[in-house]
């Protein structure tokens, strides 16, 4: 069994998959996202799961997969943004250098601006993000052993942050 070096965590458009890949680059390892992980493993876009299954149905494939890399990857692996939503996922990343990108909606909007690829946050954007970040915030906290925030910094700058935390 490994162990990452560090798990990403944080809402949709804080960075973490880019962080991650710059990370990786810098340490050596290399860097895992669990939404490819799930795209890979089903044959079938993000969408098309919350479409058939639901948001419950996405979550235990999620908890699932984020179970998996947790066990097998020893490198940077970044989280999709709800994967703290499932108790099960919370206690798996229990004593794991999980790091919370905590992220402003300003930084968010910039980063996600025309990309419709994720199915809680089609319509409304700013109040449907500010909604899910207050009642997931506790949630990010309860798992991450660094907070990190991503506000006016590049992707670089983040890593950066985030490599002298580890
Ligand atoms: C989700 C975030 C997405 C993806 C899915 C659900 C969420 O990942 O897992 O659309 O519930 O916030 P990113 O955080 O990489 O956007």
């Amino acid at each position: 069994m490994r162990s990452p070096l560090a798990v990403l965590v944080g809402p949709p458009g804080a960075g973490k998959s880019s962080v991650a890949e710059i990370l990786a680059a810098r340490t050596g390892t290399t860097a895992r996202d669990t939404d490819q992980d799930i795209v890979r493993l089903t044959g079938r876009s993000i969408g098309q799961i919350f479409a058939e299954q639901g948001e419950p149905g996405f979550r235990c494939l999620e908890h699932e997969v984020v179970s998996a890399a947790v066990r097998e990857h020893s490198g940077v692996l970044a989280l999709g943004g709800g994967a703290v939503v499932h108790p099960g996922t919370r206690e798996v990343l229990r004593g794991l250098p999980v790091v919370f990108l905590d992220t402003g909606l300003s930084d968010a909007e910039q980063r996600l601006r025309g990309n419709d690829s994720r199915p809680l946050l089609r319509e409304d954007f700013s109040r449907r993000w500010l909604t899910l970040m207050a009642e997931r915030r506790p949630l990010y906290l309860s798992v991450a052993r660094v907070v990190v925030s991503t506000q006016g910094r590049t992707p670089q700058q983040v890593a950066s942050a985030v490599h002298s935390e580890l």
